[in-house]
Parts: structure tokens; C-alpha cells; sequence
């Protein structure tokens, strides 16, 4: 009311307001210190020291991670930034007030990703944009899209996969959705940010193709299929200039190559010049310093920066304010259908969730009494931490999800799990002391307790099947070591156990992995009967997984990156920081010190990530790109592939010949003809999925893209480049089962 009513009287007087009078009215108003000010954000809730002027985003949101500048002689609101990918992240309790502010844990980005689900993925954007709307936040800092360069980076949970064309299309569903409720995002983090080690100092050397093909084409896809409010830019730097720096990429790339219309943000405390990250194009500096506000004045007073190239930027921070539900006024009720959001996790977990082996042992078939195993069994994983992570109410455990179904699950080790568990945290937590970052540091798995034999051979003779979970976190920060790509040995071991124990009482064992990133399988999958791959599914993880264990629903979802054999196989393992030791610096930089894969790490592999390496080099891995099994079999006939009009059509019928209702994801990929490039064996270009098809039933699948994304970068011509020639249009189930071959001739 305050500001309304200051607006409506300075108005008065011929002051523009924003909303009111146009914005070149409202700019040419400002002086040089508030347009300094307003690209710079208050600081950062609960961290404004050195914050610029206005104070903390608590004022605004409590919780949130950063808010713009307020301006109210001309009208202009500040608008609250809020994380996170898996779902809005704000404090749950508020000093002096009843209420409480939990939000809903969404799954995580992979597992969306691992639903191959446009459609499903655009209705979880869309449920958690409510969520922003309701509680009163203006941009959502999501989706998170960075392509999965190597299975240790630790935030791949919040990241889609290996394969820029999946990264794009679920990444574009998601925004669409989100901001169907007149809320923004914040696509992040652009770009080559494919490490946690040394993240905001690292310098990321990469070929100008790999950075077209594998690393920008997923943002690309994004800005041009959902148009997305805001850019966040990365922490790290791109041969040598900080990607928040780069002129290059912000505005000749991004706005240049590819029209983009709306505000880069940087990442919190990214890059260390104000004044370069204003002249690059990157628009807002979040969550602000003072130091940034001196480098933009020094900068203006030196003419090194003009204050046309500061408008432009300010431009965008006030068009991004006036399209904001702050400016509208929008009355938020704090009361979003948390239930209903619930609903739609459960529903949207499950078909992210992988099956990954079942010798007929799933779905359960006269199953009563279940023995469950392993400490994550009783405290399922959500999500990733950091600033992924979400303040929700509560997290559905197996233990849980079983209960729930009206399995008989014998808990009697619930509460020894349970102390046994929050010893080992703190535990943990001790051990790292009050370093500031002690919030952010992923706490070891718990160890494994082993049931003796005598244990387990009374629960194979009471129980009806037995139940494993395997857990793996982690999160902003930090990569996974090593070790954490494998089983332990205390995993190995209760693994063995209980299957011998079952199965010399002629009884099935389930492993259900609870991860956030691929980890190694090949060496012990053939040991239980079944594998289902659950991911972080958010907080009713238990009951999707039930959902899919008592076959209430078919899986259907599929590897969005490939599971190596080894962890070396992957061709980034000769250039990344494998078990590195590096100090966290925080919001402070690390000095250059030479060190490789941690204060620089060499793109070797250029285009060859993922499947795209496993393909060119005849490397087996453990489970494929794309694959996933069902409880159903489909098959695929009556192919036909055109090109006409600058479109590549494929149409394939897919009958679902087993017993069972399920859906198939079908990808499409190409194989390009020699050129004078060398190029991958295959790459994805388009993928869909059926409806739920009952036994029987068919769907044709009409899926197209335009023929221009067979291109390949040439470096030499500083373009796309369309090899003329026949190019092969695979038709595939996995990038190891094509289903179909067709041929399209480029002229
Ligand atoms: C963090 C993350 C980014 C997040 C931002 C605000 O450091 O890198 O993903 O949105 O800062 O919390």
C-alpha cells in the first residue's frame, strides 16, 4: 500500500512509475547510482554481509535466495528469487508466525528426465510453478540442465543427462509448465558447468563444437521452445573468461545466434568483475555486493563501461520486474494445494523409476510378508543437498510405502535403524566441525549392519520375499569419490547374505536403489532376482516405488545416461577431478594453482560424452542409454521415415504384445554420413512416448525434427554445417536395441 500510494502521489508530480509510464520513461528517470544499484540484488538471506544496501532477502521472502532492487520513488517493487529444481525451497518456520511454509519435494531432475514424458514433465513444471506463485515468489531458480559429463559430478541429480536433445526437450517441458502460472525460471547453469570441484573458479577448456553440440544445444532447445524468463549464468569460466564475462556467449551466442529476449542472472557471488559481467551482457548481479556497485562506478567514471551498456542491462532487470506477479500485485494465498502436489510426485516419481533386471519376480504375485534391508530402507533419500534440496514435511521411507500397501513388513528393527543412523550423522557432522560449509557436506552413507545367519534364516523362513535398498547422496559443493561409485563392502556383504539366505529358502531378493547418480552395477547384478532403479523421487518415494513393486503401475521409465562398466570407461574420466583434494572456496575464489581437472580441466573427449563414446570406441557398458525394462512387451512395425519442407518425419506403430498395461518411450536417432567431420556412430535427435497402452492395444507414434538438427558444427566455417548425403534414421527401444533402420537423403 505504502509503495502504491508513494507512486500514486509522486505520479502525481510527473515522476514515471513502472507499470504506469513506459519503461524508457522509468529508465531516463533513474539516476546513474539507482541504475547501478538495481542490477545488483540486496544480498543474500542470511548472508548480506557485504550485501548491497537494502538488507536481506528475509524482508521479502524468508528463505528465499535473493531479491532485486527496490526502487519506490518510480514504482518498482523488489521480486523474490527462489531455488530449487526439485521444488521451491524456503524456510518452513517463521519467527512469530503459526504457520508453517513447508513445500512440496518434487523428484529429482534425472528421474524427470528418466520418464522420456514431455507431457508428464510439463505437469510437474506446472504443479510446482503453483507452488512458487502461492507462497509469494516471483522467479523460480530452475530448471537445472547441465549435461551429465561424468557420473562423480555432484549435482547430476538435479541435472537431465548425457545427451543435450533430452536435456532440452524435458528442460523446455518444464519451464512451459512452470511458468503457465505467470511465474519465471531461471534455466541454469549457463554454461559448462559439468563440475563441483573448484566450480566457481575452474576454467573449462572446450572445442567450439563440443560447446555447440553437446553443451549449449540443450539451452539452445530451451530458449526456443519455452522462451524462459531468465538465463542464470555459471560459476565457471570457458577457455580462460568467466561464462558471466563472456560476451560471447551472452549476448553474440545467446542473444545473437539464437534471439534470446530476457535477463542473465549470474550465480550466487560469480565471477569477480561487476563492471565485465554489465558489458558482457549479463544483466543481474545476484545476490549482491557492495563491491560489484563500486566496479560498476569506477567502471562509468572511467569510460571503461558506458552507461548505454549499463540501460541495456537495466532495461532487462525492469521488463523482468514488470512482468513479475510482485508487480501485478498478485495476492498469494501461502496455501498451495500441497496435497494435490503430493499427488502428482507419486504419480510423476514412478515413471521415472527404472527397472533394470526382474527374473519374474515382479510385479510381487502372492507376497504378504516382506523382510526389508539396508539403513536406507527406513530413511529414504528425497533428494540431492545444497541449494537443491527442499524444506519439506515429510519423506515416505519403503518401510513406509510397504506399510501403506498392506504388506506385512516385519519393522521390528525399526527404531535400532533409525538411532542407529542418526549416530552415524552426527557422528559425521562432528567430525566436520563449524567449517560454514558443514550445512552443505554430503554425510556418508551409514554403515551396513549384517543380520547374523541364524538372523537371516529365520527371516527367509518368515518372510515371502526380501527387500535391499541401496542408497547414494549428494549435492552442491562437492563430487562423489570414487569409492561412492561402488558397492561397499559392508553392501557387498549384506547383499550376499541375505541372498543366500533366501534363496536357500527358495525365496526372491529385490534391490531397490535409492541414488542420485549412476553407480556401479555390473559386477553384482546378476546376484538378486530383480533391480528397480528409484532415483530421489521426493518426499512420497516409498510409495512409488510400492506403486511399482505391487505393479499398480508398469515401469516405464529409461536411462537418460548410460551405466558404464567401469568408471574409467567414460572418455572425461582422463580429464576430471577423480577424488581430487580441493578446499571449498565459497563465496571467496581459489587461487589459479595449476592443479589439472581442479583449476582447469580439458574437454578431451570433446563430442564423444555418453553413449556418443561408448558407440565410437566398441565399449560395453552395463545398462545402455535409453533402456529400461516393463512388466509388458512392445513391438514396433509399420516404420516410415520422410523429408520434405526442412522436416525429417518418423512414424512407428507401437502394439503392446504382453499381459500387462504399460507405456514405451521410443527414441530417434541418426546416423550422418562422412564428411569431412568426424562424427558420432549415433546421436539422438527426437523421442516420445505412448499413452498407457492396454495388451493389445497400438499407438502410432508421429515424431519429427527439423532436418537442420543433423547438422554438425565446422569449426573451420565457424557454422552449422548439413553434410548432403543418405543419412540413417534409427528407430530404437535403447541406444543398444534399434528396433528399426531408415534411410533419408540430404540433398
Ligand atoms: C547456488 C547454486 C545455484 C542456486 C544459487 C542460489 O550456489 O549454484 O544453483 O540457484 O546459488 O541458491
Amino acid at each position: 500500500m505504502l509503495l502504491a500510494s508513494a507512486g500514486l502521489l509522486l505520479s502525481a508530480c510527473g515522476t514515471p512509475q513502472l507499470g504506469k509510464q513506459s519503461i524508457d520513461k522509468v529508465l531516463k528517470a533513474m539516476t546513474l547510482e539507482e541504475k547501478a544499484h538495481f542490477v545488483i540484488g540486496t544480498g543474500m538471506s542470511g548472508n548480506s554481509g557485504g550485501g548491497a544496501t537494502v538488507g536481506a532477502t528475509d524482508l521479502l521472502l524468508p528463505g528465499a535466495a535473493g531479491t532485486t532492487y527496490p526502487i519506490p520513488r518510480l514504482g518498482i517493487p523488489a521480486i523474490a528469487l527462489a531455488d530449487g529444481p526439485a521444488g521451491l525451497r524456503i524456510q518452513p518456520i517463521r519467527e512469530g508466525d503459526p504457520n508453517t511454509y513447508y513445500c512440496t519435494h518434487f523428484p529429482i531432475g534425472t528421474l524427470l528426465a528418466s520418464t522420456w514424458n514431455q507431457e508428464l514433465v510439463e505437469s510437474v513444471g506446472k504443479a510446482m510453478g503453483e507452488e512458487v506463485h502461492e507462497y509469494g515468489a516471483d522467479v523460480y531458480l530452475a530448471p537445472a540442465i547441465n549435461i551429465h559429463r561424468h557420473p562423480l559430478n555432484g549435482r547430476n541429480f538435479e541435472y537431465y543427462s548425457e545427451d543435450p536433445v533430452v536435456a532440452g526437450k524435458i528442460g523446455a517441458a518444464y519451464v512451459r509448465g512452470v511458468q503457465s502460472n505467470d511465474v519465471g525460471t531461471s534455466v541454469k547453469h549457463f554454461a559448462f558447468n559439468n563440475q563441483e570441484t573448484n566450480r566457481t573458479a575452474n576454467n573449462a577448456v572446450i572445442s567450439p563444437r563440443a560447446q555447440r553440440e553437446i553443451y549449449l544445444k540443450g539451452f539452445e532447445i530451451v530458449v526456443k521452445e519455452s522462451d524462459p524468463w531468465t538465463i542464470m549464468s555459471s560459476y565457471n569460466k570457458i577457455n580462460g573468461t568467466y561464462t558471466s564475462q563472456s560476451r560471447e556467449l551472452l549476448t553474440d551466442i545467446l542473444r545473437g545466434d539464437w534471439g534470446y529476449k530476457g535477463l542473465v542472472m549470474t550465480d550466487w557471488y560469480g565471477g569477480d568483475d561487476g563492471a565485465a559481467q554489465i558489458a558482457a551482457g549479463n544483466d543481474m548481479l545476484q545476490p549482491g555486493t557492495d563491491l560489484q556497485y563500486e566496479q560498476i562506478m569506477a567502471a562509468i567514471a572511467d569510460g571503461s563501461l558506458t552507461e548505454a551498456e549499463l540501460d541495456v542491462c537495466v532495461r532487462r532487470c525492469l521488463e523482468l520486474v514488470l512482468r513479475s506477479p510482485k508487480m501485478k500485485g498478485y495476492e498469494f494465498s501461502n496455501k498451495p494445494d500441497l496435497e494435490a502436489h503430493a499427488a502428482v510426485t507419486r504419480q510423476s516419481a514412478l515413471e521415472g523409476m527404472v527397472l533394470l533386471e526382474n527374473k519374474g519376480v515382479l510385479p510381487l504375485k502372492n507376497v504378504k510378508n516382506v523382510a526389508i534391508f539396508g539403513c536406507t530402507s527406513y530413511a529414504f533419500i528425497a533428494g540431492g543437498t545444497g541449494s537443491g534440496d527442499v524444506n519439506r514435511a515429510y519423506t515416505v521411507s519403503l518401510l513406509d510405502g510397504l506399510k501403506n500397501a498392506g504388506f506385512n513388513v516385519d519393522d521390528s528393527k525399526k527404531d535400532f535403524y533409525e538411532k542407529h543412523i542418526a549416530e552415524e550423522k552426527a557422528a559425521a557432522q562432528a567430525a566436520l566441525g563449524n567449517s560454514s560449509l558443514a550445512a552443505f557436506y554430503p554425510i556418508p552413507r551409514p554403515t551396513e549392519i549384517i543380520p547374523s545367519n541364524a538372523e537371516l534364516a529365520a527371516s527367509a523362513r518368515k518372510n515371502d520375499i526380501a527387500i535391499i535398498t541401496f542408497g547414494r547422496n549428494s549435492g552442491e559443493f562437492f563430487d562423489r569419490s570414487s569409492a561412492d561409485f561402488s558397492l561397499n563392502a559392508g553392501e557387498k556383504q549384506l547383499l550376499n547374505s541375505v541372498t543366500r539366505a533366501f534363496h536357500a529358502a527358495g525365496k526372491k531378493v529385490v534391490v531397490v536403489l535409492n541414488i542420485g547418480g549412476v553407480i556401479e552395477t555390473a559386477s553384482w547384478k546378476n546376484i538378486p532376482d530383480a533391480i528397480l532403479l528409484a532415483w530421489q523421487a521426493g518426499q512420497e518415494g516409498g510409495n512409488s516405488v510400492t506403486d511399482i513393486l505391487t505393479g499398480k503401475e508398469s515401469p516405464s521409465g529409461k536411462l537418460s545416461m548410460t551405466f558404464p562398466v567401469n568408471l574409467m570407461d567414460h572418455g572425461s574420466s582422463a580429464n576430471f577431478p577423480i577424488d581430487a583434494e580441493a578446499d571449498v572456496y565459497f563465496p571467496d575464489k581459489r587461487p589459479d594453482l595449476g592443479v589439472k581437472d581442479v583449476d582447469e580441466t580439458k574437454y578431451e573427449e570433446g563430442i564423444y560424452v555418453g553413449y556418443r563414446w561408448f558407440d565410437k570406441n566398441n565399449i560395453p557398458v552395463s545398462y545402455p542409454f535409453g533402456y529400461g525394462l516393463s512388466y509388458t512387451t512392445f513391438d514396433y512395425s509399420d516404420f516410415a521415415t520422410s523429408l520434405a519442407d526442412g522436416k525429417v518425419k518418423v512414424s512407428v506403430k507401437v502394439t503392446n504384445t504382453g499381459s500387462v498395461a504399460g507405456k514405451e518411450a521410443v527414441q530417434v536417432y541418426i546416423s550422418a554420413p562422412a564428411g569431412n567431420l568426424d562424427k558420432p556412430v549415433k546421436e539422438l535427435k527426437a523421442f516420445a512416448k505412448t499413452n498407457k497402452l492396454a495388451p493389445g492395444e497400438s499407438q502410432t507414434l508421429d515424431i519429427s525434427f527439423a532436418a537442420a538438427d543433423m547438422s554438425s558444427w565446422d569449426e573451420s566455417k565457424g557454422g552449422w554445417v548439413l553434410d548432403p548425403g543418405i543419412y540413417k534414421i534409427l528407430v530404437g527401444a535403447s541406444a543398444a536395441d534399434i528396433r528399426a533402420i531408415t534411410n533419408v537423403e540430404v540433398k
